[in-house]
């Protein structure tokens, strides 16, 4: 888009057209965002009424790892922008429209591709740019694996090279687990079946995401912002609670902030970006990023003036971000508990009398039992005290089949 931008009428001919390519509960935050600026929203996702075509201009149902069907409703729609959500997208053909200057991709088509195959971001982090990763190999078959485990070590980790949220993966204290390890990788890989990373356990202290913000300058230049870290926990591979801030010994801040400006400033573009880092003393390892809002920075909701969301819609359209926290505060996941379509919330009120709590219900209208369904945000005066009451809130929320 141009510099300075203009921003427009939905619906008219003067809109800005921002194409949302997965609509979850990151892209609806992101949707909400665009619409407070009056930018048309076309909200795509391969169910009908995911959570951001609920509150976007339009929505389409397509398979987004179908390059024809993807190069169809982007002809047919021209957005000005073209805003991936999810990894799991034909990221070749966003290439090949980008360079055909048919598209503008955020924060870039490369960066989408990249990111969604583990193999090239951790060969870009680790062999380009040289940045501290575990040590890693690749395989392709159980006698691959063999060899990748006995060079990188035990204990260690095994993921499909193509999968989110911990699908597939696994943690590994001896050859015996290889075996299990590679049947598991096999049957969580998004596609692509057959081909994983090994990589070495890392014994971290902690580990972070360091929400970082490529944003036009008045010059027209652009700079890189940092967020205050998010610590968070993960279980199985998947996020169950965030804070922020985490407090960081100067020196690993100053080398968190160090990796994630090179691996970023790479990736180029304009937009937030969510950096992946494990801490042990003052040494940090980058683990892997991704090119848009993170799930751990839902935290942001409640402690920053703008949410990570909001940071994301202003960086593309090229307006000024503040990155600055706003309070200490928590957020702790609402899972489904249940397998059911529509199902309800109770004891929502009961959570939101804690001091400092907000709940967000995304609305999805499918629940599964490990299934994200809401998020409970707490504020307090550390972040201590606002892990205790999402973790409180969260609890209280009880979600319940309707037959
Ligand atoms: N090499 C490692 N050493 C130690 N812990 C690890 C390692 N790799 C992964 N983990 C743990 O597993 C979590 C998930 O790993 P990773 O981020 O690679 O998977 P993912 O499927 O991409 O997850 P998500 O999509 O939720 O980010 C990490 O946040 C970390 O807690
Ligand atoms: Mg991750």
């Amino acid at each position: 888009m141009k510099t300075p931008i203009r921003l427009g009428t939905p619906l008219s001919p003067s809109a800005i057209k921002v194409m949302l390519l997965g609509s979850g509960e990151l892209g609806k935050e992101v949707i909400i965002s665009l619409q407070r600026l009056g930018v048309e929203v076309i909200a795509v996702d391969r169910y009908p009424n995911a959570p951001g075509q609920q509150v976007a201009h339009r929505s389409h149902v397509i398979d987004m790892t179908n390059g024809a069907a993807l190069e169809a409703l982007i002809e047919r729609e021209k957005p000005d922008l073209v805003v991936p959500e999810i990894e799991a997208i034909a990221t070749e053909t966003l290439v090949a429209l980008e360079e055909a200057g048919k598209v503008s991709v955020i924060p870039t088509a490369r960066a989408a591709w990249l990111t969604m195959n583990r193999e090239g971001i951790r060969r870009l982090a680790g062999e380009t740019l040289g940045l501290p990763t575990s040590p890693y190999r690749f395989a392709n078959n159980l006698d691959e694996l063999k060899t990748g485990c006995s060079e990188v070590g035990f204990p260690c980790v095994v993921k499909p090279v193509m999968s989110s949220s911990g699908k597939g993966q696994s943690k590994l204290d001896s050859a015996a687990d290889i075996e299990d390890a590679w049947a598991y990788a096999a049957n969580g890989s998004r596609v692509n079946a057959g081909r994983v990373i090994v990589e070495g356990f890392i014994d971290f202290d902690y580990e972070i995401t360091l929400l970082t913000v490529r944003a036009r300058e008045a010059d027209g230049s652009i700079a890189t912002h940092f967020c205050e870290p998010i610590g968070h926990i993960q279980v199985q591979g998947d996020y169950v609670e965030s804070w922020q801030p985490h407090p960081m010994h100067p020196l690993a801040l100053s080398k968190a902030r160090e990796i994630a400006k090179k691996v970023t400033d790479n990736l180029g573009g304009l937009g937030l970006f969510g950096v992946e880092l494990f801490v042990k003393n003052d040494m940090v390892w980058f683990s892997e990023v991704s090119p848009r809002p993170h799930d751990t920075g839902m935290v942001t909701m409640a402690s920053q003036h703008q949410s990570e969301f909001e940071l994301h819609a202003k960086a593309i359209l090229g307006l000024p971000v503040n990155v600055a926290l706003r309070n200490p505060a928590a957020s702790a996941v609402i899972y489904g508990q249940h397998d059911a379509p529509g199902i309800a919330f109770e004891g929502v009120a009961d959570a939101m009398r804690i001091p400092g709590v907000d709940i967000r219900l995304f609305g999805k209208p499918e629940s599964f039992k490990r299934r994200r369904m809401g998020v409970a945000l707490a504020t307090a005066n550390d972040i201590d005290d606002a892990r205790i009451r999402a973790k409180q809130a969260a609890a209280k929320v009880k979600p319940v089949i309707v037959s």
